[in-house]
């Protein structure tokens, strides 16, 4: 979707938004996969309840946009506008035992910054790609450590208010990759509270998690983590795996064979090509186990 009305983007750019017309979201996702569309930076939180406001009356959908490590997005022209928050020199700092972090800053630049400051517990989060904001959304975790837990205050931009909120943590659930957060709602700062650990012993911790996960995961390649959740008690990436659907494809979407669970772009696969991967591993662990897998990748169709 663009923006071609001089008069709507000048009132967003008094607002603090920066235009960037027609990106590739081939660019903005870990799976490099997407069409094309406006992205709006937006500079200035406090701005943000206006120009939500200036977007609804001027009919133009709009979708969140964090890391895009956890997203499949359709094809083509897309019908919608990409709002992002600025990634350059996120906002992070340390007072006592609590971290307050911007939620455009990289997870993992996240727990290093508290390690180096002798705050840990977050050590299995370390390879998880994409932003705090949306490591909060979906309650992202790995090796037993997931992000809710840590979680003492958000600061949010809440659609259903039109505002600017502040949510404290016992006020959120956290779930398996999933919070009570609604789909609209829009990250904008997190305060988290850690436990003192020298550095020595976080480095330690963070270096085990990242040799397993080397280990395991096709870190050089394409992909949105794992593309479905684990059902309870089950692990997706060995049922797939023992269907012999390593290196599956449709097109050039694959399913890894390194992990099972990850399903990589392994050249220029469309959206339109993963969807199709999508169900058809679905219907194939469906037929053999009875079980109905749930994607944890996101998917924005147009
Ligand atoms: N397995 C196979 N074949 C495969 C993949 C896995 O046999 O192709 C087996 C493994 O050998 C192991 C078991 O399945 O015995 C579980 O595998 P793994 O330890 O890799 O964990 P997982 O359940 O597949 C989960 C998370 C990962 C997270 C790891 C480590 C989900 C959907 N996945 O994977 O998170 O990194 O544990 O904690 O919960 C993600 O959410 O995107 C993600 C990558």
């Amino acid at each position: 979707m663009r923006i071609s009305d001089q008069p709507i983007a000048a009132k967003l750019a008094a607002l603090g938004v920066e235009l960037s017309p027609g990106v590739a979201m081939t660019e903005k996702t870990s799976l490099g996969i997407g069409g094309t569309t406006d992205l709006l930076v937006l500079r200035k939180f406090e701005t943000i309840p206006e120009i939500m406001r200036l977007l609804a009356a001027d009919g133009i959908p709009h979708r969140f946009l964090g890391g895009g490590s956890n997203v499949l997005i359709d094809d083509g022209e897309l019908s919608w506008v990409a709002l992002h928050l600025p990634t350059s020199k996120p906002g992070m700092s340390i007072e006592g035992n609590t971290a307050t972090v911007d939620a455009a800053a990289d997870l993992g630049g996240m727990v290093t910054f508290c390690a180096k400051n002798d705050l840990g517990g977050m050590e299995g989060l370390i390879g998880v790609p994409g932003s705090v904001g949306g490591a909060l959304r979906m309650n992202a975790g790995a090796y037993g450590t997931q992000i809710g837990p840590f979680v003492k205050e958000v600061q949010l931009y809440r659609a259903a208010s039109g505002q600017i909120e502040f949510l404290r943590g016992d006020d959120i659930r956290f779930d398996y990759r999933h919070t009570s957060f609604a789909p609209d709602d829009l990250m904008l700062r997190v305060k988290l509270e850690l436990p003192s650990i020298p550095f020595k012993e976080i480095l330690a911790g963070i270096k085990i998690c990242n040799e397993k996960r080397r280990s395991s995961q096709p870190l050089n390649q394409k992909s949105a983590g794992c593309i479905f959740k684990n059902p309870p008690g089950r692990s997706t990436g060995r049922m797939i795996d023992e269907l012999q659907l390593k290196g599956h494809h449709v097109g050039d979407a694959t399913v890894s064979d390194r992990h099972a669970n990850f399903f990589v772009n392994a050249g220029s696969a469309r959206c339109a090509d993963m969807l199709a991967l999508i169900d058809d591993v679905r219907e194939k662990v469906h037929a053999a186990h009875g079980i109905e897998l749930e994607t944890e990748v996101i998917i924005w169709k147009n």
